[in-house]
């Protein structure tokens, strides 16, 4: 098993035949993906979960993630979702934030993301924004202490 990143269009590719199968393929590209680091998991060579990052100074948003179905409550995606938020952290991110499925909340508070007041519906799915603090790195004055 392997966490690396890849291309965009790999991502496109995972996205569309786990979240939204019943919409065209371009239904599940984003405008801002030439921005975004894409991650993905693999077993062997095969591609499992994907899960794309966009940084903005301090905070950080991550979109679409998805895990295939049939590879789904395997642990796949906690593991990406893991690294994805250490890599985050190690940017210099404070805050980052996810537009989580309702019904998933439950799923992105065993990695400490938090509900917040934002809930919204889009799709015929309901949404609630999802945040989480990194404190930042605590500055030293190189004398130890
Ligand atoms: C959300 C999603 C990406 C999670 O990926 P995943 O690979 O299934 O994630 P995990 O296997 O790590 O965790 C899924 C569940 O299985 C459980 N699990 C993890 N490892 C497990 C294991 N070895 N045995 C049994 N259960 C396990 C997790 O605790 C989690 O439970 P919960 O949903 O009740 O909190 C995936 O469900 C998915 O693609 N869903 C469809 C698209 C979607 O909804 N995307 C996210 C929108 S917010």
């Amino acid at each position: 098993m392997e966490i690396r990143r890849i291309h965009k269009e790999e991502a496109w590719k995972l996205r569309h035949e786990v979240m939204w199968p019943e919409r065209e393929p371009d239904y599940i590209k984003l405008a801002d993906d030439e921005l975004g680091v894409h991650y993905g998991l693999f077993r062997g060579e095969q591609l499992v979960s994907v899960l794309s990052l966009f940084i903005t100074g301090k905070e950080a948003q991550f979109r679409k993630f998805a895990t295939l179905e049939l590879e789904q409550g395997q642990g796949y995606g906690s593991k990406l979702l893991q690294t994805v938020l250490k890599e985050a952290e190690q940017a210099g991110v404070e805050r980052i934030y996810c537009n989580a499925r309702t019904y998933k909340a439950g799923f992105y508070k065993k990695f400490g993301m938090k509900p917040t007041e934002q809930v919204f519906s889009k799709g015929g799915k309901d949404y609630v924004v999802m945040e989480r603090f990194f404190t930042p790195a605590a500055e030293t004055d190189g004398e130890g202490a």
